[in-house]
């Protein structure tokens, strides 16, 4: 079970992603819940200030130290937060593989920055980890923060129902997937591939091997070179023995 707890200051953003992701199937399942907090509950002053402006001048508003350690200390009360998640651009970027780690913890927080920026002591003395979902600029980290909830919470044990099918997507073992088609067999005057409705289902597995093979080559040819994951290796050799027939 996740605990995942949100320090935002738009809230409101979450409650149609709550309710109709995969995270809502996460939380019916009790594998995960997401809990809510917004950052204007711990403020003092009669404006329910959470910025002000930058020490030596210069653009746009900073977001303040006090409401964001006090609302991560009004979580950690429980004792075992494992991780302190800023979304910033600055982080490094969301894998797969880091999705996968987060999924094998029991609570983390996770902080909703403003692109402005955060008091550099939040990310000193409070933050683990900084997770940025591209090389992009977006105006605040909810967007950013329901990705990251949501490559988790499809990787926390018991979600999906089926292991293979997280197992074997796109980006596991750095592959991309092979194409994908429904019925009807022959829509307009475009025919799914023959072996597929072959019923030989050895092609088919041969046929998804070399596409798979294929794509990742032409489209991201980089996820083919420099990884070298334990079990990259012999999957790839299953793989491209499947896809040249020599088994
Ligand atoms: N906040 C603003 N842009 C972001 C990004 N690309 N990733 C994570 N958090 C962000």
């Amino acid at each position: 079970m996740l605990e995942a707890h949100v320090i935002t200051l738009f809230p409101d953003m979450f409650e149609s992603f709550l309710s109709c992701s995969f995270v809502e199937r996460a939380q019916k399942k009790q594998a995960m819940s997401v809990i809510l907090h917004n950052l204007r509950d711990f403020t003092h002053d009669k404006h329910n200030s959470v910025d002000d402006e930058p020490f030596g001048g210069g653009p746009g508003m900073v977001l303040m130290p006090g409401p964001i350690f006090e609302a991560a200390e009004s979580i950690s009360e429980s004792p075992d937060v494992e991780s302190v998640v800023l979304m910033t651009p600055q982080g490094a970027l969301l894998t797969q593989d880091r999705a996968a780690e987060f999924a094998q913890k029991k609570r983390i927080i996770v902080i909703c920055g403003r692109y402005e920026g955060v008091d550099e002591r939040v990310r000193e003395y409070l933050v683990t980890d900084e997770v940025s979902i591209g090389d992009y600029v977006l105006a605040g980290g909810e967007l950013p923060a329901m990705v990251f909830l949501e490559a988790i919470s499809r990787l926390v044990p018991g979600v999906v129902g089926c292991e293979e099918s997280t197992f074997d997507e796109s980006h596991s073992f750095a592959m991309l997937e092979y194409p994908q088609y429904t019925r009807p067999a022959k829509f307009r005057s475009w025919k799914v591939p023959k072996v597929l409705v072959s019923g030989d289902h050895e092609g088919v597995r041969r046929w998804r091997a070399r596409q798979s093979l294929l794509r990742t080559f032409l489209r991201r040819p980089d996820l083919l070179c420099g990884v070298q994951k334990d079990g990259f290796r012999e999957e790839m050799r299953i793989r491209l023995t499947l896809a040249l027939g020599d088994n």
